[in-house]
């Protein structure tokens, strides 16, 4: 093994000295050109490191070791699972907002899956702040329903006439009658949140709720993003206390679960995208 200090550790016998790592390391504190030419991080910099793992990732010849990032835990990347352009549009252009769940409730361990497939996706500064709560009480989540159509039913009568939206009286009186178009009956209710430190928290978890959702539908499952939940949330506080969300956590936003009932045969349209190109 080369330079014995620091997080990270370049076996000589693999390494080409090639600057491959130097090169992409974000933080530019992977350095070649001391002692024998191997890489090293620049002295006092292992705070600045952000353990992203790219220098072990990048690195061709499997010579690099970080001292906060597992080997074991880095698998290398299996060329044969990549999928080709076609298969990706396919897949992104065929995720769907699920609102038809099956009554079957989702099993622990798939809803921990899930999570540890979203929290590969990117964080600010690779912070990695997201939280979790998973509700999977099915009366809790109902009880969240009703505070979002009593929420909804007061902007009706006396919120302002911008907050009136056009489609509130249609899923008020649907409630009404019995049926759930708030949370969609669904078996679970995820809330990806992060605290006040996590200044892109916003950004990061939406990311993570991303590539959950993406993930969903490889599994049978299915998500929405709980959009009225939301609105009710950031109206009233109590609501956030009820979810047990911490005071801290300014940052959250819930997607309903569950097991898709129906499938879908065709790829919907979406608008053209607006571009400048400058
Ligand atoms: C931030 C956000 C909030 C949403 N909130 C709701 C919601 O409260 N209820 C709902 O049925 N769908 C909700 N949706 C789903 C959108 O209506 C849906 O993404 C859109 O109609 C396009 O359909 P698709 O997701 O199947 O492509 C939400 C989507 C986003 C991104």
């Amino acid at each position: 093994m080369g330079n014995k200090a620091g997080l990270l550790k370049a076996d000589k016998e693999k390494c080409k000295k090639d600057g491959i790592c130097a090169a992409e390391c974000p933080m530019a504190i992977i350095e070649m050109n001391h002692g024998e030419g191997y890489p090293r991080l620049i002295p006092g910099t292992e705070p600045v490191c952000l353990r992203c793992g790219h220098c072990i990732a990048v690195c061709p010849h499997g010579a690099l070791q970080h001292a906060s990032i597992p080997m074991e835990r880095c698998p290398t990347i299996i060329k044969d699972l990549n999928i080709n352009h076609e298969q990706a549009v396919q897949f992104l252009r065929s995720r769907r907002s699920v609102r038809i769940f099956r009554e079957k409730p989702v099993e622990k361990e798939k809803v921990a899956e899930l999570i540890e497939i979203a929290r590969y996706a990117p964080t600010a500064g690779n912070r990695q702040m997201v939280n979790w709560l998973v509700i999977t009480d099915r009366d809790k989540i109902h009880q969240l329903a009703e505070r979002t159509v009593d929420w909804m039913r007061f902007i009706l009568e006396k919120g302002p006439e911008a907050a009136r939206a056009p489609y509130f009286p249609a899923i008020v009186n649907a409630w009404d009658k019995g049926l759930d178009r708030i949370l969609r009956n669904a078996p679970v209710l995820l809330v990806a949140h992060a605290p006040k430190e996590a200044l892109n928290g916003m950004v990061d978890l939406t990311l993570s709720l991303s590539y959950l959702e993406l993930a969903a539908p490889t599994m049978g499952l299915g998500t929405c993003w709980a959009g009225l939940l939301r609105g009710a949330i950031l109206s009233r506080p109590q609501i956030k206390e009820a979810l047990g969300l911490p005071e801290s956590h300014p940052h959250h936003y819930p997607m309903m679960l569950g097991y898709n009932k129906l499938r879908y045969y065709r790829l919907p349209e979406r608008k053209p995208p607006k571009i400048v190109w400058a």
